[in-house]
């Protein structure tokens, strides 16, 4: 019977590159149950460390080990000793589990396989009782694997808890500089290659080639609802730790809110609109530009969360947390990042979020689709394959699905014109409006424990005939520092008078959200956002005033975020 092939090249002996001469331990259990904190050195832990290092050594490992793809700033070694297990936040006490992969030496540079026969993913609500059947076969099959195999269920989810809690010292002057695969331009290819290898290890243990993984078409009103295929319960796919009042079990089921806030959810009635509102927002009009989509820039020596894209901060966070049990501790599983792979529903989710990556790249027409910049093609991950091989992986292998061998099942895509109103269409509204210029030094840095508002100047453009049309306006709300163990989330809105803007549901005035997921990190981390301005001002009519009225309102979490200010820019 077919079994998937597996090309790979050049095998490097990773712990060697780290350590002159490491000792050669076996495999540890895949659950240790002493401690792992940084004052306390077994060997058989940094042993592992070196392993985590090669796993999180994005900068490090695989650096060091090409040196044809040397980076623009070489990285040093990363500090083993900083490698810690992850630290559930909220409790402030170790995780409950050792994120560590199982032990392996030599990692191969991985080869896509030709890819012959496309495999489609099916939109999770459309798929039928014959891909159930398989895809709960081959997860329970995962599930049923001894627990130290890499492709076991919980191995699987402790790779994506590995890769935001790995403690991982980069070598820069900072000691708080730490490794995390999200709030940055590692987001979608990192998470593709997750998938990748997920759906891999399904497909060998049912040896079906064909198998593809589902995707939870939450972008269309016909599939907001949680896939009905994960809350059956005695299914492998099933997770008792999510949301009860979000389940599909009742007539009508519930929509997710991708706009969710724990304390201000937008009503039922009110959700179809406020989605498609905004992902046109998320794909379209605040996604013009490769970093507004994908993320900042994250390389070597810089801090984490330099700052997410449009859906990874918006329709993709939502989600976590409209799933996640809050009557768990910290939102688990889905809503916090260190549990979240532990329900089967995070691939179905992740399956979606990876299709609005190819979308978009569709939508892009003759625009550049994705960075040329080596700092990004050339960042590589490891991930364990679907024969338990070690494999080193890079973003430049990971841009175009097809090329990976799958695609996605066609559905209309219900947001495309869903371009908003505006609720006023007015010029010069902020002119009359007593609200303090946002270069006033009394203004900021400010908490977001009620609504600000300020007045933003549009910089004076000097440009020739022409040149207008290629610019993107963007408003940039810079210095975000929020409680990284809480889920936060605050709106923009322009233009919008009103005490209360929660009504602009689906209205032009709304900027666009800021999101976040908890996780572990430096607490003194600073991100950024950049909300597409040129249609929303064209929008209001309002694109000869010379200064915009800007309200951030808090939704969740406000006591947790601070601002340091808020700027116009052309790009
Ligand atoms: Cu790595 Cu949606 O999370």
């Amino acid at each position: 019977m077919a079994s998937l092939p597996l090309s790979t090249v050049a095998i490097t002996n990773i712990s060697s590159l780290h350590r002159p001469h490491p000792p050669r331990l076996p495999p540890p259990p895949h659950r240790l149950t002493i401690s792992c904190n940084a004052s306390e050195s077994h060997p058989s832990q940094v042993d592992r460390r070196n392993l985590l290092l090669g796993m999180g050594g994005l900068y490090g490992a695989s650096n060091l080990i090409l040196p044809g793809d040397a980076p623009a700033s070489p990285p040093p070694p990363p500090d083993l000793a900083k490698c810690t297990r992850g630290t559930n936040l909220n409790l402030r006490q170790p995780l409950d589990v050792d994120c560590c992969p199982p032990f392996s030496e030599n990692a191969l540079d991985y080869k896509l396989p030709s890819a012959t026969d496309i495999r489609v993913r099916p939109a999770a609500h459309l798929a039928d009782n014959d891909f159930i059947a398989k895809y709960e076969k081959a997860t329970e099959l995962m599930k049923a694997l001894p627990a130290d195999d890499p492709r076991n269920f919980m191995q699987q989810a402790n790779v994506h808890c590995a890769y935001c809690n790995l403690t991982y010292d980069q070598g820069a002057a900072d000691p708080s500089n730490k490794l995390q695969i999200h709030f940055s331009w590692l987001f979608f290819p990192w998470h593709r290659w997750y998938l990748y290898f997920y759906e891999r290890i399904l497909a060998k243990l049912i040896d079906d080639p064909t198998f593809a993984l589902p995707y939870w078409n939450w972008d269309n009103p016909k599939g907001m609802a949680m896939p009905s295929m994960f809350v059956k319960e005695n299914s492998p796919l099933f997770n008792p730790r999510r949301n009860q009042a979000h389940l599909p079990l009742i007539d009508p089921p519930p929509y997710a809110d991708l706009r969710y806030s724990k304390k201000s959810s937008t009503p039922q009635d009110k959700v179809v609109q406020s989605n498609l509102t905004e992902m046109y927002s998320e794909m379209v009009r605040s996604a013009v530009n490769l970093e507004d989509f994908y993320g900042a820039k994250y390389n070597l020596g810089a801090k984490p969360d330099p700052g997410a894209g449009t859906v990874e901060r918006g329709s993709h966070t939502a989600i976590h947390a409209w799933v996640g049990d809050p009557n768990s501790p910290a939102g688990e599983d889905m809503g916090n990042f260190y549990s979240t792979g532990r329900d089967p529903l995070f691939f179905c989710h992740h399956a979606n979020v990876d299709r609005m990556w190819s979308v978009w790249r569709d939508l892009r027409g003759s625009k550049p689709k994705e960075f040329s910049d080596p700092d990004w093609l050339d960042t590589s991950f490891l991930f364990y394959d679907e024969n338990a091989q070690l494999v080193r992986v890079k973003v430049r292998d990971t841009v175009e699905n097809l090329k990976m061998g799958y695609t996605f099942q066609k559905v209309e895509i219900p947001w495309l014109n869903k371009r908003p109103k505006a609720k006023v269409r007015k010029a010069k509204v902020a002119s009359t409006s007593s609200a303090p210029k946002a270069t006033d030094t009394s203004v900021f840095p400010v908490k977001l424990d009620k609504v600000v508002r300020v007045l933003v100047d549009r910089p004076k453009r000097k440009r020739s005939k022409g040149e207008k049309e290629k610019e993107e306006e963007l408003l940039v709300i810079e210095g975000i520092e929020v409680d990284t163990s809480e889920f936060v989330r605050f709106e923009v809105f322009v233009n919008d008078e009103d005490d209360d803007p929660s009504d602009v549901i689906d209205l032009a005035e709304y900027a666009g959200g800021y999101s976040q997921v908890p996780h572990k990190n430096a607490a003194n981390v600073k991100s950024k956002i950049r909300l597409g301005l040129t249609e929303l001002l064209e929008d209001l009519d309002v694109e000869d005033d010379d200064k915009i009225l800007v309200s951030l309102v808090p939704r969740d979490g406000g006591e947790d975020i601070t601002i340091g200010g808020v700027k116009i820019i052309y790009v």
